[in-house]
Order: C-alpha cells, then structure tokens, then sequence
C-alpha cells in the first residue's frame, strides 16, 4: 500500500521491534507521539558562527575545558531517568530505532543507513544531540568537537591547509577508563598511542570474510597507504551523486545493508563503516553504536567530510524532490518531538556552526 514516488514522512504509528544484524531489537523511541512540531533553523544573526574543531588540534588548555564540559554533560545524561528522551541511553535507543529497521517506513522497516537519507539523518542527530549538551551545560556556545581520523599529518608540497596534526589516533580523551566518555566493549589496545585507525576495514572487505574481530594490527605504511586510498576512492574516484549518496530511498522502500557501494554511499560505507568496525564492541552494530559517546565524535567527522564534498561541488546535491522533502522526526533539547525536512540541513551556517579546516593533502587531489 505505498507509492515507490513518494518521500519518506516517519511517524512513530506502527513501531515495532524487528530483527535486524542477527538479534532482535526493541528501541522505539519514548519520546511523545503528539503534538509534533515542525522545525525549520533560522539564521540568528546576534550569535557568532561556532566552529567545530578536530580534537587533535586543541591546545592543552582548550582540551581540558573541552574535555571537563563533555564529561560534565553526559554525567548529566547517563542521570536522567529512563522516561527522558534525553538520556544518553534514549538517544542511543533512538538511533537504533531509525536504524535497525523498528521504525516504520509506509509498511516497511525504516533504515537510515543504506542509502541517501544516511547524512541529512546524522546531521539533523547530530544537530539535536548538541542542542541537548548545549541545554544541560546551560551553555549556548558549546561546540562538539570531532575526531580527525582522515587526517594522517602528512604535508605534500606545501599543499595542505588547516591544523596539519594527525588525526589518525583514537581519541584519547575517550580512552580514560574512569571517563564517562569511555565506553566498554570497544576493542583492546585503542588507548595505545602507537595504534593507528584503519579506514580500509570495509574497502578491503570480501564476501565470506568475517569483520570481526581485527586482525593484528598492521604495519604503519599498509595502514597509512589503505587510509589515504579509502579516502581518495569516495572523493576523487567516481564522485557521481548517485555513488557518494547511495541508493535512493523512498517511502516503502525496503531496508538493505551492503557493505559495497552497490547500495549505500560511498563515505559511508568505507571510511564510515571501517571506523565502526575499528572501534568494535557496541559501535559494530546499529542497534548500539550512539551508546559509545565516540560515535558523536565520528560522526561529527563524517558530516564534516560531507561538507567538504558538497562544497567543492555545489550542484552535486540530489535535486529529487523525494530528498529534499524526506521528513524525519527528532526530538529537541526539552525533550519535545519535531519534524524536519531533509532539504533544510544542508547549510551548517544555517544551524549555527561550522567545521574548521584540517589538513587533506594526502587524498584531497582534484582530478
Ligand atoms: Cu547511524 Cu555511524 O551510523
């Protein structure tokens, strides 16, 4: 009973736990049904433009404050009861539920991933999740910094531009066992300093092959080499619309998962996909990858490279009205649901921030 021509438009009427990855997962969101409001960012012209950083870019001191504010928030989040959508344990519910398939699309299981909704999506999550530290710190100007993974410090002629530090490392300020931003279940060994991130995990991925768990860890120059490739793939190899968003996704279309770029993106299911499955434990798998506060880190990431693309080639934007005007629903900083439209997160200075600029020397080669 759907039209293959129609825009995804979520409710939350019909959803239901489904079985998705291997397991059964049951995380409809919590949040209020009605009322609904519509959201749409207007620019606020008293308030600076924040900007994102890469957190290996911070000064000591700016890490630190950095550092005692993000802890201080999800110490705030991880208190909340269990009926608050804004608990940390809520937001990571509710990524599960537009990912693993509970949520209902025209009939179907909904999946954010796989397809074209993938950015506009973690955005607009993104986007909230920040407005919800923003409103526990009762801080307007906090700003969730990223983690740089594609950045691998390596100046090539001059040519690079932005904070020139690699990037390559698992964050360390996540790694500290007594943190709130550490999180169990990631693999062993990621606070070595000497580990560097593996971006061709899924790039090199073959039928049969299992992800998990990583093999010994590479030597440096296979790593740094896969790292470099899997970035200039998505950017520089075919950087038609249709390979970097992914399939498109229509209301009542089915839920797929591909790890080829058959069907998602390709960002997304390279570099995106390899830092989850690098990282392991609950980030491995849709239905708990947002309770691992690094996923807030990483996808800062990947919505800064989504920029960046969009940026160096404006007319690449989807113009199918079935994108544009996709509506998904959130849920606010006072925990009140919203509908929004995938056409209206295109534009960061629109949201309030933007990202600075890191080194890409390595896989940034127009061609
Ligand atoms: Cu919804 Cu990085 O995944």
């Amino acid at each position: 009973n759907f039209t293959t021509s129609a825009p995804v438009r979520l409710t939350f009427d019909g959803c239901k736990p489904t079985f998705s990855t291997g397991q059964m997962w049951d995380c409809c969101p919590i949040v209020s049904k009605e009322p609904i409001r519509n959201f749409k960012p207007t620019f606020n012209s008293s308030r600076p433009i924040r900007i994102r950083r890469a957190l290996q870019c911070l000064d000591e001191e700016e890490l630190e404050e950095y550092r005692d504010k993000l802890e201080t928030a999800y110490r705030i989040l991880n208190a909340l009861p269990d009926d608050d959508p804004r608990s940390l344990k809520n937001q990571a519910a509710f990524h599960c539920a537009n990912g693993a398939g509970t949520i209902d699309n025209a009939g179907v299981p909904f999946d954010i991933h796989f397809g074209w909704l993938f950015h506009p999506w973690h955005r607009w999550f993104l986007y909230f999740h920040e407005r919800i530290l923003q409103s526990v710190l009762g801080d307007p100007s906090f700003t969730l910094h990223f983690w740089n993974w594609d950045n691998d410090g390596i100046v090539i002629n001059g040519r690079s531009k932005g904070c020139t530090k690699s990037g390559h490392k698992f964050p360390s300020m996540y790694a500290d066992p007594s943190s709130p931003l550490y999180h169990q279940s990631r693999s062993p060994g990621l606070d070595d300093p000497s580990l560097l991130v593996d971006l061709g995990r899924t790039l090199y991925f073959k039928d049969g092959e299992t992800l998990l768990p990583p093999g010994p860890q590479l030597p440096d120059d296979v790593v740094l080499a896969r790292n470099t490739e899997a970035m200039a793939f998505w950017f520089n190899g075919d950087s038609s619309t249709r390979r970097f968003y992914g399939r498109a996704y229509r209301a009542g279309d089915p839920k797929m998962e591909d790890f080829s770029v058959t069907i998602g993106g390709s960002l997304e299911v390279y570099a995106h996909t390899s830092v989850h499955f690098w990282v392991q434990g609950d980030m491995a798998l849709t239905g708990t990858a947002a309770y691992d506060p690094v996923f807030y880190a990483h996808h800062g990431n990947i919505e800064r490279l989504w920029e960046h693309w969009m940026r160096q080639a404006p007319d690449r934007v989807p113009e199918d009205p079935d994108f544009l005007d996709a509506e998904l629903l959130f849920f606010d900083e006072n925990g009140d649901t919203v509908r929004v439209r995938v056409g209206d997160v295109l534009d960061t200075h629109l949201l309030g921030y933007d990202y600075e600029e890191t080194n890409d020397a390595s896989w940034n080669d127009p061609i």
